[in-house]
């Protein structure tokens, strides 16, 4: 049994006992920005300084925090899990790679809305590690042109990463767990829908609240994710998680 593989999608409240904001709670970063001011291919050609000044101040604070008890429960999983563990993170933050750094046998992650330490030049998609701010006046790394560097973070409007990648995993997990996100976003959203058509995975919610998708889990259980999360890990490592539904 401990060889089958397991898919996790993660959310903003994974993320948010370390001291991010989410997205839709209460003082959440889009009750401060509007999304079609800072997160849209428009928003980014009207007003680029704008959109580099968020995603900038983004990157920033994460120099000032630390993986919680979620991120490293999900990396012990792995570790100790002989099956494979994806995680896929709606996040653009680094906590999960941070979490994982120390072990032999790290989640694979896939980063469907892009990351915070990246940017990309908007000409050549190339894509390049990036720690500090970036400006209209930043020159690409690869063609050395002004204005071309933009954060390599997925707006709405534009499509996932990973996407094909992502269906097949769905499509063979024999566990899917959903946790700290809010079920507003497609197409995240729709996985444990996808998960309950083609598997008989068991798929489990761990969230603060009810997510708009609750009604398609097999099993929800609500609290803080830093301290839900070791406890849900800890069941699925001594077998007490039955796997498929
Ligand atoms: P949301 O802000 O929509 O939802 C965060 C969820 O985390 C909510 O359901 C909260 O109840 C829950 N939550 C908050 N604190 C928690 C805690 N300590 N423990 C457990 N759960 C907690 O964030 P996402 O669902 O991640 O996309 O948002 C999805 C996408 O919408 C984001 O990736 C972003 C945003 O627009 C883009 O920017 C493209």
């Amino acid at each position: 049994m401990k060889d089958k593989n397991i898919v996790i999608l993660t959310g903003a409240g994974i993320s948010a006992e370390s001291g991010l904001s989410t997205f839709r709670d209460n003082g959440g970063l889009w009750c401060n920005h509007r999304i079609e001011d800072v997160a849209t291919p428009q928003a980014f050609f009207r007003n680029p300084m704008l959109v580099h000044d968020f995603y900038n101040s983004r990157r920033s604070q994460l120099k000032d925090v630390e993986p919680n008890a979620a991120h490293q429960a999900l990396a012990k999983l792995a570790a100790k899990w002989q099956g494979k563990v994806y995680i896929i993170t709606q996040n653009v933050d680094d906590l999960h790679e941070r979490a994982a750094k120390n072990t032999n046998k790290p989640p694979i992650l896939l980063h469907m809305h892009g990351e915070l330490k990246k940017a990309r030049c908007a000409e050549s998609e190339k894509v390049f590690e990036w720690d500090g701010d970036l400006s209209t006046e930043t020159p690409c790394p690869c063609c050395d042109k002004k204005g071309n560097m933009r954060p390599h973070i997925v707006w709405f409007g534009e499509i996932p990463l990973y996407m094909e990648a992502i269906q097949l995993l769905l499509k063979e997990c024999s566990l899917f767990m959903s946790i700290g996100t809010s079920g507003n976003v497609y197409p995240a959203a729709g996985f444990v829908h996808e998960v309950r058509s083609f598997t008989d995975a068991h798929t489990v919610e761990l969230n603060k609240e009810p997510s708009q998708g609750k009604s398609l889990f097999h099993e929800k259980i609500y609290g803080n994710a830093t301290e839900i999360v070791p406890a849900y890990i800890d069941k699925i490592l001594t077998g007490q998680v039955k796997l498929t539904a």
